[in-house]
């Protein structure tokens, strides 16, 4: 089967592989294999790549792209954050581009899409327990609110949690679509967002836990890193971006001493040095022809 698919910012992501010696890469999101494919299209001296994917339905997708080059790779079914039960060798790259693949939005029956009529679902990994389902209809007014307003930065947070919990006094709430027309029902109607854009997004990140493994994950894999080794990350929501900005920035500083010491007594040492002073966005050419790229941000670093 062909998939009409673009990789985002890959032409920045090669720039940063170097093609004068073997190299080992991690490609933590393989999602259909773009950035990998592309990076062993462009250079030769790759000699391995551990791709990982926590969706078993992207990995077998990815391996048929990939298959002339299958013997340089091992494909990896589980979350990034367990990295390291798979890996026990040094790697020379890092690269993750974070969140959900097109493939998956526009597959109804994943449930991420607000028109899908599907059940609720949202889970990258169908092996998990927790759906979206579970959330919108079992969790308490002040818990679902809460997840709005931290993950989604949604303004009417409680509003729509406490619309959610009556209308299911009566009915569960089923479907992606029902869930959006319940919400499309409290705003008026032609913002330049769909009205359940941060729901919906909230709900994702709740129903995957996105941010705790991301925390978990960078950590690692400043782990498996050589000497010199680079952290390419993309990312495409504030609260992503932020967590991967602070990090590179805590690896970065050489003393974490409050200011008012004197003497650094901390012994922090700085272990990367960060290569991207503001995050690299895509070009205007770029997003006229991936409009879905609009908000990645790339960020990279380098071990010291
Ligand atoms: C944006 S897509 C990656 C697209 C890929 N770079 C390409 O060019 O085809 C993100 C992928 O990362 C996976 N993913 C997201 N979070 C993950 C996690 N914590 N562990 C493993 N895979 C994850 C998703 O299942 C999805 O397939």
């Amino acid at each position: 089967m062909k998939y009409n698919h673009f990789s985002v910012l890959e032409e920045e992501v090669l720039s940063y592989v170097d093609d004068t010696k073997p190299s080992i890469i991690l490609d933590a999101t393989l999602g259909l294999g773009g950035h990998t494919l592309s990076i062993l299209n462009n250079k030769k001296s790759v000699s391995n790549v551990y791709c990982i994917d926590q969706d078993k339905y992207s990995i077998s997708i990815a391996k048929e792209r990939l298959e002339k080059y299958s013997k340089k790779i091992k494909f990896i079914n589980d979350n990034f954050k367990n990295v390291k039960s798979h890996i026990d060798e040094k790697v020379d790259y890092v690269i993750a581009d974070l969140g959900i693949s097109s493939y998956q939005i526009m597959n109804m029956d994943r449930g991420f899409s607000f028109n899908s009529e599907n059940k609720l679902d949202m889970r990258m990994d169908k092996s998990q327990i927790l759906d979206a389902y579970q959330i919108v209809n079992s969790y308490s007014v002040n818990k679902l609110s809460e997840i709005l307003k931290e993950y989604g930065e949604e303004k009417n947070h409680y509003k729509i949690a406490n619309h959610i919990c009556k209308h299911r006094e009566r009915k569960n709430i089923y479907s992606c679509k029902e869930l959006s027309d319940l919400i499309s029902t409290l705003s008026p109607k032609g913002g330049r967002l769909n009205s359940s854009t941060r729901t919906f997004m909230a709900l994702r990140i709740e129903v995957n836990n996105e941010l705790e493994c991301l925390k978990e994950f960078l950590d690692k894999s400043i782990e498996i890193l050589n000497s010199g080794g680079k952290l390419i990350i993309i990312s495409f929501h504030s609260l992503e971006d932020r967590i991967v900005k602070n990090f590179m920035k805590y690896c970065e500083k050489n003393c974490i001493c409050e200011s008012t010491k004197l003497i650094c007594d901390c012994k922090k040492k700085s272990i990367l040095k960060i290569l991207t002073k503001k995050p690299i966005r895509p070009t205007q050419e770029e997003i006229s022809a991936n409009p879905n790229s609009r908000s990645a941000k790339l960020r990279v670093g380098a071990i010291i």
